[in-house]
């Protein structure tokens, strides 16, 4: 490999991959190879197989140092993006909390050493057993989801004893601009308290009024996968009088801060994001600690897939379908939300990319799309080493056994070295759980 280059130098080509849709310390040789964490992508495919989840420490570790200095302490982590023992213990590492949806993401952090009071439980259908867990333990806050889960904190209040620290969500009535299955802050929603109907404030009542609870906020996401800040000005401007009565010392406005996927797309920062957030506060008058818990914004940038290229099929004047070694498996996003992704060659990154092939994985279902009408170099062949940037964020997280596929591996890569921070499942571990 020659000398390394700092990939900013291509900035401005259209053809090759943006830098931004590459982690922040990838490096391309002269001869077009690219090197993430000091590590040649090539070689990591070679050493660990593929696919490979491929993930830049120093990139996960920025985003959560501009999420704790643009938000101070009570930023969270949303740990549902991208979530194992190393991934929860970075976040710990960095001083983030970690927002949790289960009783499993909960466990996950827990075994990789991160305190039980760094944790906020959130979930519409928290079991017994989950609030259970966050009493016992002395989860830091239990985000409270429905008037049924206010009874069963203080059932299992009465029996266990402890003071839960509870956050009413509150459903404010935005549309965020993004996919439908992602919008969480409209009024016909599954999650939280209308604001409008009058729900959060009769849950704000009952929380007060609990013997067993202490109320230390307001919660509020809107969705994710969000470009347009105005639609957090918007919930801020709809919550603003809710909070200022209520007299809380905490608001929490969610994740949600969308990120570049495509060549094309741009987004705010985190720290662009905070200021938004903070300073719509401040214009309604709300002292409230403004708080957050991003997900994506963390996890998808620092995050590559690497598959191998199988079959390629030419349908003269049709399309070209070019298979690789995983799919809806490993990243259902496209299948879900019609989501877009680039696909390059690591070992030419800065190729031209004018054919035009769509990526499919090796799943037996004709939407097992990885990228549609993908534009690739020229030279990718069978045996390639494809990469699709930006799967940081629910591409593991999400990932399934769908055809008895085993999930990937997952590798973090800093300073040269690389290192297994999630095996390769096996043959073995399909029928591990079988009778
Ligand atoms: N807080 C709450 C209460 C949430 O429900 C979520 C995401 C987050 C924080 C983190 O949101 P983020 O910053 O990552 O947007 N599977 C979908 C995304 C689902 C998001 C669910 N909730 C996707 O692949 O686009």
């Amino acid at each position: 490999m020659t000398d390394a280059v700092d990939y900013r130098r291509y900035i401005g080509s259209n053809s090759a991959v943006r830098r931004y849709l590459l982690p922040d310390t990838s490096t391309v040789s002269e001869d077009g190879r690219l090197s993430v964490g000091g590590c040649d992508v090539v070689e990591l495919a070679e050493r660990y197989g593929t696919p490979l989840f491929v993930y830049d420490e120093q990139h996960l570790r920025n985003r959560c140092h501009e999420a704790l200095a643009a938000f101070g302490d009570g930023v969270a982590y949303g740990a549902k993006a991208f979530l194992c023992k190393a991934m929860a213990r970075l976040v710990n590492e960095e001083g983030l909390h970690l927002d949790v949806a289960t009783g499993g993401e909960a466990y996950v952090a827990m075994m990789a050493g991160v305190p039980p009071n760094r944790l906020v439980l959130h979930g519409n259908n928290k079991s017994d057993e989950e609030i259970g867990t966050a009493l016992h333990a002395g989860f830091g806050r239990i985000v409270v989801d429905s008037f049924a889960e206010l009874d069963r904190i203080e059932r299992v209040a009465a029996d266990l004893g402890g003071t839960p620290r509870v956050m009413i969500r509150v459903t404010p009535g935005v549309e965020a601009h993004t996919h439908e299955y992602v919008m969480t802050g409209q009024v016909d929603s599954k999650f939280g308290f209308g604001l409008a109907s009058g729900a959060a404030a009769e849950a704000l009542r009952r929380a007060k009024d609990s013997p067993v609870m202490e109320l230390v906020g307001i919660h509020a996401h809107i969705g994710s996968q969000i470009f347009l800040l105005h639609s957090y000005a918007k919930a801020v401007e709809l919550l603003a009088s809710f909070v200022n009565d209520a007299g809380v010392g905490e608001l929490c406005l969610g994740g949600g801060l969308g990120v570049p996927y495509v060549e094309g797309e741009d987004s705010p920062s985190i720290t662009d994001w905070a200021a938004l957030l903070k300073q719509a506060c401040a214009d309604h008058g709300i002292t409230a600690r403004v708080t957050a818990e991003p997900g994506r914004a963390i996890a998808a940038g620092a995050g590559m897939t690497l598959y191998r290229a199988g079959t390629v099929k030419d349908i003269p004047g049709v399309r070209t379908y070019v298979s690789v070694d995983g799919g809806m498996s490993d990243n259902p996003r496209p299948v879900l939300y019609g989501s877009g992704y680039e696909a390059f060659l690591p070992r030419l990154t800065l190729a031209e990319r004018p054919r035009v092939v769509t990526v499919v994985g090796k799943h037996c279902e004709s939407g097992d799309v990885v990228v549609r009408d993908a534009r690739v170099p020229q030279e990718l062949e069978a045996g390639d080493v494809l990469c699709t940037p930006v799967t940081g964020a629910y591409g593991h997280s999400m990932a399934s056994n769908y055809n008895k596929v085993p999930r990937p591996a997952v590798v973090f890569v800093r300073g040269g070295a690389s290192r297994i921070v999630v095996r390769r499942e096996t043959y073995e571990d399909l029928i591990r759980l079988d009778e």
